[in-house]
């Protein structure tokens, strides 16, 4: 008997794998390239199942094509967590009891961290999530420049700086991407302001174009090698973003040679012979706006559903641009779905809130600290005030499609009660200012609660009297993802703080000198406040570990090192799109008559005093810069050059100071901003250390988009680098010549 079993055994170990290799179909094999296996896929689809592949089946999949074995493709936002499910034609949750994720804080927070180690480890970590969740596109990162502190999305981008924007989206899309799971970096492209986003055509000339609004998407492309892309709601050249001739088949797939998917934002196609001929490949979403209303089972009615097949059958369209499309999501399912060797991911762990925390520390920017009152001096203070609501409210709900259901989201009151407990503090906490609720949704279309009655009176007396007997106050509070904050659908109306805290911060001030303001906020604010404030900590909106990283920086345990990704405007006429007058358009078109000069690039030209300047950030420690040097005096066009700067810890404790390199041409052929950011490296030292910081930098650095050329120029003529602790704080320069 015994002998018998292991003759079957012997038998099927030896014939089986045999058999299965033999008969597998190429695009089964996995030892074959890529690229056969796609051609070989498509070889053996009908047309219906290559037609079902380029839309929607449900609210977040597509079908994949089941005879053969191809799995559906399955999307969730992005960026900043895995949403939870919904139901199959609805926006509402499914009511699942296994999907509450991981929170990661805003992207904004990630790129004030100025570290593509921070970005690579949260693309690996939410990646992770997605993976675990068995989604094979994260509809994330977004790269959008951020043009108005007033566009409502703004917190779910890395700020105003394409270069910063660049460094920092290619690290996330490697580390999504090593899971199996694609990254879809959006919106392609033009998408500054959520105010008319369906519609608006932006004009734009090419110069800004590809100097300002698209080196991101080509970094993600070209050197993130990202999977997916999506297409924005708005129009350019007077088409829709997402079937847009000169964007997606000139620029992306042709110049950039872009071989993945181009998704449409959800609602965004809207003619079946654009969606079938300049160059979008899924259709996601028509019939909704993306946010919260749509038609029931329209999935058969979308433009590249039965009125593509109908077009094709007819003759009217060839299947040639079909296979191309099916090319592409077939190799984003041997990439990600059919990808064999992929790991299994993780979800909800402690890793990953570890990960957010370790973002935050990073990536919270000290804008004020005088007479020291931070860190918290945890000798003297007894009594602890916490006051304002953001101190308790959920900021992973709201804000629209990147609204999470996590599993764990720490609030600053509960991150600071923890770490005061060890110090035998005490702590009280009163709101002193109250939002309207917004919808408490598993998700998008959720049933908004009922208005109550705010008496801020009351609120701000009781916390003025309550800050009147507290040691030192810490009042919490900024901007939330109520609609028409930080949030998608909408634009801000002023750059004030809402829900009176102004008023509030300036009360508290009166009464107590020890008071910190901390902001969690998307955007910039304004603060009238200011110069009765003694500290004001920006800590973004952290995500699942938000308290946790906000002790850790008031109680001194981290010393901050994050620096702004975008101006702090002292009012609105800061502001290029705003003071130029083009800001929101006209709901029609629009035009970006601010050119180049967006952000810091506007500030130089004009001799302006922001409020906080663009890469600006204090830390607990001080550091003194050197001399700015270089490996070269002269260089010919497409050498590199190497700075070399000295940078010592003056302080008393450890940091990490960013430095930050600008390039600006002294004499340009054609008008350039006075100096761009082309470099930076965040430097760690202990308490009166030096280190050597060395920037390289290659002829991209030095070139423009010559717009009559349509190509990158780099002139002959002289160059300054500049090395500062933020856009307005140079501290050495360096004077170069650059010939033919
Ligand atoms: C947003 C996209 C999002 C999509 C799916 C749209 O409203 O603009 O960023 O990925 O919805 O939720």
């Amino acid at each position: 008997m015994i002998k018998l079993f292991k003759i079957m055994m012997t038998g099927l170990v030896l014939t089986s794998p045999v058999v299965i290799a033999q008969n597998r179909p190429i695009y089964l094999d996995d030892s074959k390239p890529i690229e056969q296996r796609v051609e070989d896929a498509l070889s053996r689809m009908t047309l219906k199942e290559k037609v079902a592949m380029v839309h929607a089946q449900s609210k977040f999949s597509s079908a994949g094509v089941p005879r053969l074995g191809i799995p559906d493709n399955w999307m969730s936002d992005g960026p900043h967590g895995i949403r939870n499910e919904v139901l199959w034609d609805e926006w509402y949750g499914a009511g699942w009891t296994n999907d509450s994720c991981t929170a990661f804080p805003a992207l904004t927070c990630l790129s004030a961290t100025w570290n593509p180690q921070m970005s690579f480890l949260y693309g690996k970590s939410i990646g992770e999530e997605a993976r675990f969740r068995n989604k094979n596109v994260l509809l994330g990162p977004g790269v959008n420049i951020c043009r108005t502190p007033l566009n409502g999305r703004n917190f779910e981008y890395f700020g105003e700086d394409p270069y910063l924007t660049s460094e920092m989206v290619v690290p996330y899309i490697k580390g999504v991407q090593e899971n199996g799971v694609a990254a879809c970096v959006k919106h392609y492209a033009l998408n500054n302001q959520e105010k008319y986003r369906g519609e608006i055509n932006v004009n734009v000339d090419d110069r800004t174009l590809h100097e300002i609004y698209l080196p991101a998407f080509k970094a993600a492309v070209e050197q993130g090698h990202a999977w997916a892309l999506m297409g924005s709601y708005n129009q350019y050249k007077n088409q829709h973003c997402c079937h847009n001739e000169y964007l997606l088949n000139n620029i992306l797939k042709g110049d950039w040679k872009f071989d993945g998917v181009v998704i449409s934002d959800w609602g965004g196609t809207h003619e079946t012979k654009q969606a079938a001929l300049n160059g979008l490949d899924m259709e996601f979403g028509t019939w909704t706006n993306g946010l919260n209303w749509s038609a029931s089972n329209a999935y058969d009615n979308y433009y590249l559903a039965a009125p593509y097949l109908n077009m094709i059958q007819k003759g009217e369209l060839s299947e040639k641009e079909l296979d191309d499309k099916v090319r592409r999501i077939l190799r984003l399912e041997f990439r990600t779905n059919m990808n064999r060797n992929r790991p299994f991911g993780s979800f909800g762990s402690d890793e990953h809130i570890e990960a957010g925390r370790k973002i935050i520390q990073e990536g919270a920017v000290l804008l004020k600290n005088d007479k020291n009152v931070l860190p918290l001096n945890t000798h003297s203070i007894k009594h602890l005030l916490i006051v304002g609501e953001n101190a308790t409210k959920k900021l992973t709900i709201g804000g629209g499609s990147s609204s999470l259901k996590v599993r764990h989201e720490i609030s600053p009151l509960e991150g600071i009660l923890t770490r005061a407990a060890q110090e035998k503090i005490t702590v009280s906490y009163t709101k002193g200012y109250e939002s309207p609720a917004v919808a408490e949704q598993d998700l998008k279309g959720a049933q908004r609660p009922e208005e109550k009655v705010i008496n801020s009176d009351s609120l701000l007396q009781t916390a003025i009297d309550e800050a009147r007997k507290a040691d030192a106050v810490i009042f919490i509070g900024g901007l939330n993802k109520n609609e028409k904050q930080d949030c998608e659908g909408d634009d801000r109306l002023t750059l004030s703080l809402p829900y009176g805290q102004d008023k509030l911060i300036a009360g508290l001030a009166e009464v107590n000198p020890r008071l910190s303001v901390v902001l969690l906020t998307g955007s910039c604010v304004t603060m009238p406040w200011l110069q009765k404030v003694p500290a004001v900590l920006e800590a973004w909106y952290g995500g699942s570990a938000a308290g946790n990283g906000i002790a850790d920086i008031l109680f001194g345990d981290v010393n901050p090192s994050g620096k702004l990704p975008f101006t702090f405007y002292a009012n609105l006429n800061q502001c290029s799109a705003n003071k130029l007058g083009d800001y929101p358009g006209d709901g029609k078109n629009e035009t970006y008559k601010e050119g180049l000069f967006v952000g810091y690039r506007y500030i130089d030209q004009k001799k302006l005093k922001p409020l906080f300047p663009f890469g600006f950030g204090l830390s607990y420690t001080t550091f003194k810069y050197g001399k700015l040097t270089a490996d070269k005096k002269n260089l010919q066009i497409g050498d590199s050059i190497t700075f070399h700067i000295n940078i010592t810890n003056t302080g008393k404790c450890a940091g990490a100071e960013v430095i930050q390199l600008y390039i600006g041409e002294n004499k340009p052929l054609l008008v350039r901003p006075q100096k761009e950011l082309k470099g930076f490296t965040k430097v760690y030292l202990q308490p009166g250390e030096t280190k050597e910081a060395s920037i390289t930098i290659g002829k991209d650095a030095l070139s423009y988009y010559d717009d009559q050329k349509q190509t990158w120029m780099v002139d002959s003529g002289s160059f300054q680098a500049f090395a500062g602790a933020s856009s307005q704080d140079i501290r050495s320069n360096y004077h170069f010549e650059v010939s033919k």
